[in-house]
């Protein structure tokens, strides 16, 4: 295994900062790997579920992590009954995992919503008009429908949700030939505490 050429954080503080940066980072490059990380929720049924989704924001300054989906859809049920989220990235080139562990809060009628809405695709709009609901039984594989014209998309719009995720903890784990470096962050009433771990 080779060390990855790129410059490697020797301080706890040089550690969250780059963390902070991949997030950021994340969020504008689709072609990163960071840019659709798994989320596991706990599942109305105690167990836990996980599924892969778009990173749509980060916020450095609240330490929150945006992402999108259909009000319908199992998720929003489970996180209404524990808002308890977290969050796991991988960037196999880099060999850097990062995983987040906060609360979310769901906006499907607010100023937040409107900003997300109005910043989304069209691409991305069509999927909220998904008839029936995400996650419905079908007959057969293609027996659901999606709009195909500017009032049917406009009114999926009534399906989409943009979720707040506020982060508690941070966890870094860098792999490397030289020894693989793990460290954890937790968020403090006057800021962010951090502490190396044993990998
Ligand atoms: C690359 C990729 C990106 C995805 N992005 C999202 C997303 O941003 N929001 C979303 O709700 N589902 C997204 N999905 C689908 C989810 O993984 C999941 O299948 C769906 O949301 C249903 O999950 P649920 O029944 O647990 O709510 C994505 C799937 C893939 C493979």
């Amino acid at each position: 295994m080779t060390s990855p050429d790129h410059f490697t954080p020797e301080t706890l503080d040089e550690v969250r900062a780059d963390v902070f940066a991949r997030l950021a980072r994340a969020v504008k490059d689709r072609r990163s790997p960071m840019h659709t990380p798994v989320i596991a929720t706990r599942g109305i049924d105690g167990a836990i579920k996980a599924r892969v989704v778009v990173l749509r924001a980060f916020d450095a300054e609240a330490v929150a992590l945006r992402f999108h989906t259909d009000l319908r859809a199992k998720k929003i049920a489970e996180l209404n009954a524990d808002p308890h989220i977290a969050f796991a990235f991988y960037d196999h080139q880099a060999r850097i995992q990062i995983r987040a562990e906060g609360t979310a809060s769901v906006h499907s009628d607010d100023a937040l919503e409107e900003m997300a809405w109005n910043a989304s695709l069209r691409m991305s709009r069509v999927c909220y008009g998904v008839k029936p609901a995400p996650g419905a039984p079908l007959d057969g594989a293609d027996d659901f429908t999606l709009p195909d014209d500017d009032a049917a998309i406009a009114a999926g719009r009534a399906h989409f949700s943009a979720v707040l995720c506020r982060i508690e903890a941070l966890e870094y784990l860098f792999l490397r030939h030289a020894g693989h470096r793990r460290s954890r962050f937790t968020r403090k009433a006057d800021g962010w505490s951090g502490q190396w771990l044993a990998p």
